[in-house]
């Protein structure tokens, strides 16, 4: 909607912004939970409702129950930005000649070829058993798919796709990319990974949301690349 769109989704979050904004505390309260029961079938409709969710929850959070309903609680903004009309018209520019697809990231590989860029940004493996964030769909990601994950990359280095993947930084992760080994001629060549610090912007606790650092793995064909271009 935001690529094909951007007009109607902008009217129509005129409308809520307007509706929302005049209302005291409880009738902001009262309409934010009468949009969240809604189920709208029309497109336009469904992207304005869930931008304004997201503008208007608890902490800009999303998170559904098991039956994949939206559950997030009203949030306590005093003048939440309902609508940034430049913002998604510069969106909408961004997205004009671009593919989305919404598929299993093992199938979302299989056409890219050599000399491609890959970026992977998967759930992330938890820091701790109790910070589990592998819950915040109803698609569940456990260790099992981060370890396909690890599969499929290897299968793209090995087609010479250029890779890159974010993840969190555990012992878990180091592990796994640090231990992987490609044929490079008669040597073996390894993923480079890089420690990187990430603002978290969701905390259940504000004063919690300091920076984390996370991990961000190159496979060896990016790192050649990225050799190359920086040589030239
Ligand atoms: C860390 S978030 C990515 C956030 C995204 N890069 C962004 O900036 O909005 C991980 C995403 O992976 C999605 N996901 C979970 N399981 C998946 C699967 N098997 N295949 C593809 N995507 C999956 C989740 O729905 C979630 O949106």
């Amino acid at each position: 909607v935001v690529r094909d769109g951007v007009e109607p989704l902008i009217r129509r979050l005129e409308t809520y912004a307007r509706e929302y904004l005049g209302r005291d505390d409880e009738g902001r309260e009262r309409y934010y939970y009468e949009v969240r029961a809604q189920e709208p079938a029309d497109e336009v409709e469904r992207a304005a409702r869930m931008l304004f969710l997201n503008r208007t929850c608890y902490n800009g959070l999303y998170r559904v129950n098991r039956a994949g309903r939206f559950n997030v609680p009203h949030g306590r903004y005093v003048r939440p930005r309902i609508l940034d009309a430049d913002a998604l018209r510069r969106a909408s520019r961004a997205l004009a000649r671009v593919d989305l697809r919404s598929v299993d990231v093992g199938d979302a590989g299989a056409d890219a070829e050599a000399g491609d860029f890959v970026y992977i940004d998967p759930p992330f493996v938890p820091l701790s058993e109790t910070s589990s964030f592998t819950d915040y769909t109803t698609g569940r990601f456990g260790m099992r798919e981060q370890l396909e994950l690890r599969w499929l990359i290897d299968e793209l280095t090995e087609r010479g796709v250029l890779v890159m993947l974010s993840n969190s930084d555990v012992d878990w992760v180091h592990t796994a990319y640090e231990t992987a080994r490609y044929r490079a001629g008669e040597a073996f060549a390894h993923h480079r990974i890089d420690r990187v610090p990430a603002r978290r912007m969701i905390n259940s606790r504000g004063d919690r949301r300091s920076p984390v650092d996370e991990l961000v793995v190159m496979n060896p064909p990016l790192v050649e690349a990225l050799r190359r271009g920086a040589a030239r």
